[in-house]
């Protein structure tokens, strides 16, 4: 008999990947299913980043072990887009980490700095490695309630001190998946000081930074003084440049956050393919004018899913960011039984927002990363079940 490891054992299947083997199964006897749940861009990065892929792969030397730190030049850009993008100044060699995706980031940050015993705060509903990379790590996690009524921003004030006191580190993500919702820099502020009153260290996570409507810009926590001294910033190419599938993404901020991450990383992986680094540096130093235009597409269909709404009995805020529209199921409904239900009667899936955490509950999350025909389609059939 072989012994899977208890921290396996007792870890749940990752939601997504559960889900996309039952939408498979329904695709296999030919059911249409509308997917609106993950958050994966359909839409392809300019040819621009793309011929830099190629141009690099041509070269024979560029497809050994392409170092553990990320090129020169990739931390270059990483920096560059920092001082363009948010003002914020960052030294190439001890404040950024390239990352095989920033999911792989979040992760190994567990592992960087959760012993046993230890908590690590997760905003709920949140993304799921927050807490699954603190159990993994052997240690546990403590969920901070995002809720309606308070924007869905953290409240600090609920933390219990006992708990702060345990916490080497604290997940925030703004603009936020699952909710929309976008942090004003007072709420950054308010963290920043929470942090230094707990020595805690911020792990903020911020994917969704390009990827806003109506005007927003969303900002860095790095723009706040002093935030390098108890903050990192996760980010990624995945969402901002339509890269998803190539997995590159960084760690940027409080270098000595970078270096523990560094030896987690410098034992379990061995670096990004060199190509993927190459055109990775050419989307962050390249024209980025393409980006405003590719969010009006996002914004459009967000335009689309929150008209279909109510003809569907929910309703939902009109978020300023990220990929989703974070829906409120009808009255009395329960978000997986209600999520089971559009999928048999109307071959759409819809992520229940128990995925995110506890207080997911009586919500759902709705991926705007399909092409405004098939968001208009879904809508149609959702209506007339
Ligand atoms: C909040 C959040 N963080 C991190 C990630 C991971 O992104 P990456 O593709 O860089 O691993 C995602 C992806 O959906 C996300 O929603």
């Amino acid at each position: 008999m072989i012994k899977i490891a208890d921290r396996v054992e007792n870890l749940p299947p990752y939601v997504f990947a559960k889900v996309e083997k039952q939408i498979a199964e329904r695709r296999a006897q030919g059911i249409d299913v509308i997917s609106l749940g993950i958050g994966s861009p359909d839409l392809a990065p300019p040819k621009f980043i793309i011929d830099a892929l190629y141009e690099s792969a041509l070269k024979p030397e560029n497809h050994g072990y392409a170092g553990y730190y990320g090129t020169p030049a990739l931390r270059r850009a990483i920096a560059h887009y920092y001082q363009q993008r948010f003002g914020v100044e960052l030294d190439p060699n001890s404040e950024i980490l390239p990352l095989i995706g920033s999911k792989e980031g979040l992760a190994n940050m567990a592992l960087a700095f959760i012993d046993p015993g230890d908590i690590a705060l997760a905003s709920d509903p949140g993304y799921p490695t927050y807490r699954m990379g603190a159990e993994m790590a052997g240690g546990s996690f403590y969920s901070m309630p995002l809720r309606e009524e308070n924007h869905w921003l953290v409240d600090f004030e609920e933390i219990p001190p006992d708990v702060a006191a345990k916490a080497p580190i604290m997940w925030l993500n703004y603009p936020n998946n699952p909710t929309g919702a976008v942090a004003p820099k007072e709420f950054l502020q308010q963290a920043i000081d929470f942090a230094r009153e707990y020595n805690i260290l911020i792990c903020y996570d911020n994917p969704y930074c390009d990827l806003t409507f109506d005007d927003y810009i969303a900002p860095s926590i790095l723009e706040l003084p002093g935030a390098k001294e108890v903050a990192v910033e996760f980010n990624s190419l995945s969402k901002t440049y339509n890269m998803a599938g190539w997995r590159i993404g960084m760690a940027v901020g409080n270098a000595e956050a970078i270096r523990a991450l560094t030896v987690v990383k410098t034992n379990i992986d061995s670096g990004i393919f060199r190509p993927i680094q190459d055109a990775a540096t050419v989307a962050l130093m390249g024209d980025q004018s393409w980006i405003a235009e590719r969010n009006k597409i996002y914004q459009r269909r967000r335009d689309i899913v929150l008209e279909w709404l109510p003809k569907v009995g929910m309703s939902a805020e009109k978020p300023k960011g990220s990929l989703y529209v974070w829906a409120k199921v009808p009255e009395g409904r329960k978000a997986d039984e209600f999520a089971l239900e559009l999928l048999d009667k109307a071959g759409v899936w819809i992520t229940p927002g128990t995925a995110f955490g506890q207080y997911g509950d009586g919500y759902m999350r709705i991926s705007i990363c399909i092409s405004e025909e098939r968001l208009k389609e879904a809508g149609e059939r959702l209506s007339k079940i």
